[in-house]
């Protein structure tokens, strides 16, 4: 049997248009253009790609797109004092902050100064508490992007075992509190964890977010197990270009799962989609309208 590849980029494509539309019809309706701020420091090559990419769609979606471009060697007072003037600037309902950051800033501080209602990454510790406590949180996206592509295949989550390969603020943790509002049942593992594979076979669902090209094998993902990628890692090619893997062995893990995510095209493409929808609930929020249909 082979697995059913899951469309990121369909699924991506049409969470953009239902954006769209409730762009236009906030506009319409309440005069709102919903507005995000990207804020990049230096000149990291991947993070040109998506600080780039952000941008396009932003616009494309009928949002207000501002970029802020600055120099490695920004200080530290520079950027707060320009997050400031953003978080009191009406027309930005959302501030994204792309990391990582040069080593001569710090990131924590740098992210607790964001206004946790423009706080579209979810990692301001007020919105990380909330989501933990169960509370209504704007939560980070590439997260909301794999309850979706999950969704895609499964209606309910409910009672499912789900492990979570992976810890880190911006996917794993967040990733295991909006499972658990799924009521899945969640394995927590990382790089430490002893028999990873033996923890992977009991998985109903596989989330790989730990950063290391393709250590998820094939055997030890349980047949018919939903598998989702967060993996993007560039492996060098001897005199071509660097070729882009997952965490997980895609072409092992294909004759075994029953329904995989590819990379490139699968969690990546949802990650900016769904930016773009926590730009437009931040806009809402603050203007004080119901939350979108979205
Ligand atoms: N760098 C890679 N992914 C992300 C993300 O989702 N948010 C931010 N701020 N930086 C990133």
């Amino acid at each position: 049997m082979t697995a059913r590849i899951i469309d990121g980029k369909a699924i991506a494509a049409e969470l953009r248009t239902r954006v769209a539309d409730e762009v236009a019809r906030v506009k319409r309706e309440h005069a709102l253009t919903p507005g995000l701020a990207v804020v990049l420091v230096g000149h990291d090559p991947a993070s040109e790609v998506y600080v780039r990419s952000k941008h396009t769609q932003t616009q494309a979606a009928g949002m207000a797109s501002f970029e802020h471009k600055l120099p490695e060697d920004v200080s530290q007072a520079d950027l707060l004092a320009l997050i400031a003037r953003l978080n009191r600037d009406p027309l930005v309902h959302g501030i994204l902050v792309q990391l990582p950051l040069p080593k001569s800033l710090h990131t924590e501080t740098i992210i607790n100064a964001i206004d946790p209602a423009k706080d579209v990454d979810g990692l301001h510790p007020n919105n990380a508490g909330r989501l933990a406590g169960g509370l209504a949180a704007l939560s980070p996206c590439t997260p909301l992007g794999c309850i979706i592509l999950t969704k895609s295949v499964h209606a309910s989550l409910e009672g499912m075992n789900a492990i979570v390969i992976g810890r880190s603020n911006l996917v794993g943790r967040p990733l295991v509190q909006l499972l658990l509002n799924e009521n899945a049942t969640v394995t927590i593992a990382h790089s430490r964890s002893r028999d990873l594979a033996k923890l992977c076979a009991q998985a109903d669902l596989v989330y790989a977010a730990v950063g290391r090209p393709e250590m998820v094998r094939g055997d030890w993902i349980k047949p018919g197990a939903t598998v989702i990628d967060v993996g993007i890692n560039r492996i060098p090619v001897p005199g071509g270009k660097p070729k882009l893997v997952g965490d997980v062995a895609f072409q092992e893990a294909l004759n075994v799962a029953g329904a995989i995510t590819p990379v490139p095209g699968g969690v990546g493409q949802m990650t900016v989609a769904c930016l773009l929808v926590n730009t437009l609930r931040a806009a809402c929020a603050i203007a004080g309208l119901p939350a979108p249909a979205v």
